[in-house]
């Protein structure tokens, strides 16, 4: 019985770079890393508005709105730094620059011009559009974390969980006060 040459691999050297081998394909990986940089894109995007509408609230309600939205824009920087990290640690580079992140998100940005027309008129309109800026993130995470749970990336699953929990309720008290 002829004998099966034994295939020669080449022994890694010294500083190579190994090729990653997490238990997630390079296609499922990229398809997961591309969800998250949108996700990223309208984290941050309504991370900018709810610090924007910190600093430029007026009127009756402006000591209650001004610290619920410090709030919710501090705890939404805190988790931008853990969704990058997401997408690096699945091999791929995060989206980091005003241009990317206005190509990527799905949420408008507070322009020039919306920010003339909310201001000083109505508390009522920031917080309009805080609740679609949340639920916009919400859509976004309930995408992600399909692509997720079909690759089996449990920590991703995991992580857009946690930001569904935090934007559904920041939805629902931002909703509230509309009511
Ligand atoms: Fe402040």
């Amino acid at each position: 019985m002829a004998k099966t040459p034994k295939t020669e691999k080449t022994p890694p050297k010294a500083g190579d770079v190994p090729q990653i081998d997490i238990g997630l394909s390079a296609a499922d990986r990229r398809k997961v890393a591309d969800g998250l940089s949108h996700f990223l894109a309208d984290s941050y995007t309504l991370y900018l508005k709810t610090h924007n509408f910190h600093w430029n609230i007026t009127g009756p309600m402006f000591n209650s709105l001004h610290v619920m939205f410090e709030g919710q824009y501090t705890e939404a920087w805190t988790a931008l730094d853990a969704v990058a990290e997401r997408i690096r640690a699945l091999g791929y580079r995060a989206p980091g620059s005003y241009a990317e992140f206005a190509k990527l998100t799905s949420i408008e940005d507070a322009g020039a011009d919306e920010g003339d027309r909310v201001e000083g008129t109505d508390w009522r309109e920031m917080v309009r559009q805080l609740v679609l800026g949340n639920e916009a993130v919400c859509r976004t995470a309930r995408k992600v974390l399909k692509t997720a749970d079909n690759a089996g990336d449990d920590p991703t699953v995991d992580l857009m969980t946690q930001r569904l929990n935090i934007h559904e309720k920041n939805a629902w008290m931002l909703r509230s006060l509309l009511a």
